[in-house]
Parts: C-alpha cells; structure tokens; sequence
C-alpha cells in the first residue's frame, strides 16, 4: 500500500463498525466516528455493540493492532485521506429520503475539508443524492469535484450477519463523480480483493435501491398468494409447490414476515420520483397488511375474538438469527394482537432483554404465531401447548400450513 491512508468511516451502526473494522484489518489507518458515546466505549472495551458474524473476533484482533481509533467527534475524521459516510437515510413519511444525518455531518466536515481529500457515500441513498453531496461541496467551498477533492457513492450491499463473507465477495460498484473520483474509490476498496465495476453515481445509486426493490417485491408475491389462499380455503404452500414443481420458469418464493430497516424504506427513494406511482408502494402494502392478516386469520378460527386470550409470538428480529429489531413486523403484529385485547406474550433468544423464556412465552398459549424463522424454533412444536392454534406463515413447523392446531400437526 505504500504509505498508509488514513480512512474515516463516520457512523459505526450496523454497516460503518464493520467496514472500519474490515479496513484496519487491511492495514489502513481507521479513524470511526459514532455519536452515541455507549458505542465507542463498548468498542473501545473489546466488545461489539450488536451481533454481526466473526466482528467480535475480528474486533479483538484490530484492537491491539492500534489501528483503529474511536471518537465522537466528527471533526476528527478531518484529518483522513478518506472519508466514508456510513449514516442511516431513513425514508420520511412523506414517500421521500430523509438525508438530515448527512447534511448534518457535511455542514461540519464543510470549513474543514482540504484538497485531494475524497468524500466516500456508502448509505444506500436516493437517485441524485451523490452529485447533490458533490454540488453541495462546489457550492459552499469552490472546489471542483474530480479535481480538487473527490466524491463518490460506493454503495453497500452485504445481508446482515454474512458481512465479513460478502465484503470480500461481492463486487465492489463505484460510482465516481469524474474520473478522478472513480479511481480514488476503487483504490480504497481495492483492499478487499473483489472486482471493483465502475459506474456513474446516479446507476451505482439505482443499481442499491432496486437490488433491494426486487428482494422486497420477489417475496410480496407469495405473500399475497398466501392471502388469496386464505380466500379460497386452499393451501398456499401446496400451490407453491405446484407452481415450482418441475417447472423450467418457476421460482416462487415462500411466505413469510418481510420488513427491516433496509427492504421498508428503500423502495421510497424510487418512490419519491416513481413513473409508476403507487406500484412499489402495493408491494409495501402487501408486507405491511400480513400481521393484520394473521390477527384476522387466528381470531377467525377461535370464535371471533381474541379478548382475553393468550398469543405467544416467537420471533423479534426481522431477520432470521438475527439481533436486529429495526422496523421488525413483530412488533406491530403484537401492537394489533393488543388492540384485540389478548394477552401477548414474546420470546426472541437473539433479543433476550426484550423476551420471557420459552417455557413461560408457551405455557398456557391459545395460540403461538411464530413470526420470525430463527433456527432455534426448529422443533418448536413439541413445546407449545397441544390445544394451541399455530400460525406459522414460514412453514418452520413443517406441518405446510399456515392456520393449525398444534394436536392436528405431525412433530417432525
Ligand atoms: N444494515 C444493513 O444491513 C445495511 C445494508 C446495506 C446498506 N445499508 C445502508 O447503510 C446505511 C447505514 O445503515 P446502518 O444499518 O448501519 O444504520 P445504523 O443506524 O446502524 O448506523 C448509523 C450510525 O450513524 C450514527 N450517526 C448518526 N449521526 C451521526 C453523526 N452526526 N456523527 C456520528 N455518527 C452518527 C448513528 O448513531 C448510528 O450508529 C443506511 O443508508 C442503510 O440503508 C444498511
């Protein structure tokens, strides 16, 4: 590397801890600038903040190297060669990209930014967001982009919990603002040994947001079948089974809760200038409609309410084996379960401080809906109270089907 590069990353969630991390394992010189001083202090103890596969051991690694250095401080990450922006862009009830957290730490990285430094944005952000972020620096401080200091978005792609896998897997998309940008940002994640695909910014940008638009809107299909299905009094994974089986163009996917923080707000950023208004905000509809579905669905089966009844939701996470709440279906599916007046009881053991034990989240249960498909609830069923009603939409019982009483399910 010759001489080495300071790299700031500025944001240590989810996304920004990881990378600084995988960068000093690289050899750069990391400054991670993170706001919540509770997490640049479990940082600094040795301890990762969230469940991210192999960041703990590479946590403790990178410590003693002395080549990462936590601050809360946004101005500290002035002093680097390159700066990454690794901040949330959460979508604004108005269908639109809320870009507050960036223009906050633009507005205090502006009178401090020198030439030949390059400005790195990595969120996942709307179309247009890179060359505004580039415009923004040309207006307030005259530099010329591409020339003096370099822009480019690099967007994320990794799924949770496979980020060290994926980092050194995926190619790398760059989108530079100018061919010095472009070359600039390949350099740096050059590191990681994967093939760097250069773009413009605004097809990087679109390339990130409907990666995810078609994750999302693949597995609203089957989510909106198994609503037909319900209809039709037919079995949804039967149906998929007859579409996949054998079938040269088949391909459907299997039901299930569909949400997090990335899927339910990424469509928006197409959204916000759709030439197809409304069509991405159905397939939102869709995942959105499924807790009500299966709050209408259990209390249709158990004499038309569910008032003072006990449902057992297993499941917080809105991925499977998974720590992460943010913007989990769970939690409005217990909201609709009590505005039913049911007793709601919840078990997650990825999310132990927000969970009963098992034992006690099934004891007594009328009913057990099993909201995320974590491998620990593999043979679940021989627990849960034999006159309880089981809703499983991801088939982790494997009894394939949706609504069932746990005396009429097979334990496999
Ligand atoms: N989580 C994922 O799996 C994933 C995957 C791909 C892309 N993305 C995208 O990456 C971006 C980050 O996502 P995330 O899940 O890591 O979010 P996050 O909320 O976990 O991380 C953002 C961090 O930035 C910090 N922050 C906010 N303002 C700050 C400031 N002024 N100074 C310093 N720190 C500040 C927050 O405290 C937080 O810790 C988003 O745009 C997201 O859409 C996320």
């Amino acid at each position: 590397m010759g001489i080495v590069k300071t790299v700031a990353v500025i944001g240590l969630g989810r996304v920004g801890l990881p990378l600084a991390l995988s960068f000093a394992d690289r050899g750069y010189r990391v400054i991670g600038v993170e706001k919540q001083s509770a997490t640049v202090d479990s940082i600094r103890s040795g301890a990762m903040p969230f469940h991210e596969t192999g960041t703990q051991e590479l946590l403790e690694r990178v410590l003693p190297s002395g080549r990462l250095e936590c601050t809360t401080r946004v101005a500290d990450a002035a002093s680097a060669d390159h700066i990454v922006l690794t901040l949330g862009t959460p979508a604004l009830a108005h269908i639109e990209i809320d870009i507050s957290d960036i223009r906050r730490v633009l507005d205090e990285l502006l009178p401090l930014l020198r030439e030949g430094q390059t400005l790195i944005l990595r969120s996942t952000v709307a179309p247009g967001t890179t060359e505004w972020l580039a415009g923004y620096l040309e207006q307030r401080r005259g530099f010329a982009i591409g020339e003096d200091v370099f822009v480019a978005h690099v967007p994320e792609r990794i799924a949770e919990n496979h980020f060290l896998e994926e980092i050194a897997s995926l190619p790398c998309i760059v989108g530079g603002v100018g061919e010095g940008s472009a070359a600039r940002a390949g350099d740096l994640f050059e590191c990681f040994g994967t093939e760097i695909v250069h773009t413009s910014p605004v097809q990087a940008e679109l390339a990130k947001i409907w990666t995810n638009i078609l994750r999302y809107t693949h597995f609203a299909v089957p989510n909106l079948l198994m609503m037909n299905c319900e209809q039709y009094g037919a079995n949804v994974f039967e149906v998929i089974d007859l579409i996949n089986h054998d079938y040269p163009r088949g391909g459907m996917a299997q039901p299930g809760l569909t949400a997090g923080t990335c899927l339910r707000k990424d469509f928006a950023f197409s959204e916000e200038r759709s030439s197809a208004p409304g069509m991405l905000l159905a397939v939102s509809r869709v995942h959105e409609s499924l807790p009500l579905f299966l709050v209408e669905g259990l209390k249709r089966r158990t004499g038309g309410t569910l008032r003072g009844r006990k449902v057992a939701v297993l499941g917080l996470s809105f991925k499977r084996d998974s720590d992460d709440v943010r913007d989990s279906l769970s939690f409005k599916l217990m909201r609709l379960l009590e505005r039913e007046l049911a007793h709601v009881a919840r078990h997650d053991p990825h999310v132990p401080e927000q969970s009963e034990p098992l034992e006690t989240a099934l004891a007594g249960a009328d009913a057990v809906i099993v909201a995320t498909n974590h491998s620990a609830f593999d043979g679940v069923l021989r627990q849960v109270p034999s006159e309880a009603l089981v809703v499983d939409p991801w088939n982790m019982t494997g009894s394939g089907q949706v609504f069932a009483y746990a005396s009429e399910l097979a334990v496999a």
